[in-house]
């Protein structure tokens, strides 16, 4: 069963450790993350971005999929299916369709209007026990083609959109989605802190986990962060194993053809991806 993001937050805020929001694209990718949680006796959160959703077909397509694994592999560590930075409308369509926790991210409007619309979110979403995300200060880079600035947010606002009973907040600190440009200045430790001195005891998301030094990650958990979401990372896992795989030839070797086995070492290297990250976040063993 799917349960909602807030219980395992909360305990993971209290025990300084973060679990991980790996974003999911087809059925390898959700099975790879669904297998490793559940062999490293992990929490997870499956993210879909919008896009991501479009190209499974529809968000009651996905949690079909998602809750149809959790029974046929026996998964009983606690996962959570989330809307990635959501709209007000596809907010609204991801609780139809059964999905237990929702980011609207409405850091793109002004502060009123991302209260407003994060209240109605709320709003509806708690009414069926489903957790909700807000965001304060894009998050810079590119998802789905849309590229942000990459902003620091004000920690007044961050406590204003924080005292709506949000379940967790992303707050932009110099991070951003994808890869990190070599010239790249880190977090920004000082505003993380301020955030989190003024939002206590509230989760905090940090996105653009991809790329991010581990001594970074570790201090950021260490200051409150209690999910960290990750998606480029195992892309590029995914692609370069299956890179080496066709380079090799090895398609073209036997039935190597056959997409159970042409996609079968970057279903591996998704999980060797996502085991990594659960071990530096500290979400091994806390199921
Ligand atoms: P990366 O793609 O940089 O890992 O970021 C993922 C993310 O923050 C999804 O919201």
């Amino acid at each position: 069963m799917l349960v909602s993001a807030a219980e395992m937050l909360n305990k993971a805020k209290e025990g300084k450790y973060a679990v991980g929001q790996f974003n999911i694209n087809n059925l390898e990718w959700t099975k790879a993350i669904l297998q490793t949680a559940q062999e490293n006796n992990s929490p997870v959160i499956l993210g879909v971005s919008e896009g991501a959703g479009k190209y499974m077909t529809g968000y009651t397509t996905i949690v079909g999929m998602v809750e149809g694994m959790i029974k046929e592999m026996g998964i009983t560590v606690p996962v959570a299916l989330h809307l990635d930075h959501g709209s007000y409308e596809h907010a609204l369509k991801v609780i139809e369709a059964g999905f237990s926790s929702v980011m609207f991210d409405g850091s793109h409007y002004s502060i009123e209007e991302n209260i407003e619309k994060t209240k109605e979110i709320i709003e509806i979403a708690h009414s069926k026990g489903i957790s909700v995300e807000a965001e304060v200060g894009s998050i810079g880079g590119e998802e789905d083609g849309v590229v942000g600035g990459g902003e620091v947010a004000d920690v007044n606002e961050c406590k204003m959109i924080a005292d709506l009973g949000v379940d967790m907040l992303a707050a932009g600190i110099g991070n951003i989605h994808g890869k990190y440009p070599e010239n790249w200045a880190g977090l920004r430790f000082d505003v993380l802190e301020g955030i989190s001195n003024a939002t206590n005891p509230m989760p905090l998301v940090l996105h653009g986990g991809t790329g991010i030094p581990e001594d970074m990650i570790k201090k950021a958990i260490s200051l409150g962060v209690s999910k960290i979401n990750v998606n480029t990372e195992c892309q590029l896992s995914f692609a370069a194993a299956t890179r080496k795989y066709i380079e090799a030839g090895k398609d073209l070797e036997g039935k190597g053809f056959d997409p159970r086995k042409l996609l079968a070492p970057g279903f591996e290297a998704i999980k060797a991806t996502v085991k990594e990250k659960m071990e530096l976040f500290g979400s091994v063993n806390k199921a």
